[in-house]
């Protein structure tokens, strides 16, 4: 690396989303509910070159893991990416993503008619479908803006 780069740094424990389509970044971060106020060390790089995807982002998250909810999420909008697992500055685990059959808990229901949205105790689920997500309850389709329906809990 030369002096005229900038590569944000390693990190000592953490999460390292990689990877990421180009412009996701944010999305991403949306669908870990991260906006910066619990104190979170968190680096993003958006829309840097990559072999495999053109342009890519990628999120680094300190002293935090990802649910299995949220890694299903975020294949849906980041397809090819990997959740790098760090601790004390070694990768110790890579997984590339995978595109689940459905996603429990975590994104909510557009329908407010939906039994999901009826103070009911039951939780959200949604069938992943060609144009999207499909709630199993009421048939409604989210087709983008996944990350407008993040559960904000
Ligand atoms: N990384 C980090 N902090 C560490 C170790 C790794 O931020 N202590 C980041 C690297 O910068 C990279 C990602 O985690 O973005 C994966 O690291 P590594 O597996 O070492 O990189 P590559 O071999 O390039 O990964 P891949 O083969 O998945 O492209
Ligand atoms: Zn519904």
């Amino acid at each position: 690396m030369s002096d005229r780069e900038l590569r944000v740094s390693k990190i000592r424990n953490g999460t390292v989303i990689d990877h990421v389509s180009g412009g996701q970044a944010l999305n991403v971060l949306s669908i870990l509910g991260i906006d910066g106020s619990a104190g979170l060390g968190v680096s993003v790089v958006m829309n840097v070159p990559s072999d495999r995807l053109g342009l890519k982002d990628v999120v680094k998250v300190e002293d935090r893991e990802l649910s299995q909810s949220e890694v299903d999420v975020i294949s849906l909008i980041a397809p090819e990416a990997t959740i790098n697992i760090i601790r004390e500055f070694d990768v110790v685990e890579k997984n590339r993503v995978d595109r689940p059959e459905t996603v429990v808990g975590l994104l909510t229901c557009p329908n407010r008619n939906c039994i999901t949205n009826a103070n009911e105790p039951v939780e959200t689920k949604f069938d992943v479908v060609d144009e999207g997500v499909r709630c199993t309850y009421c048939g409604t389709i989210i087709r983008e803006e996944l990350a407008a329906h993040i559960d904000p809990e």
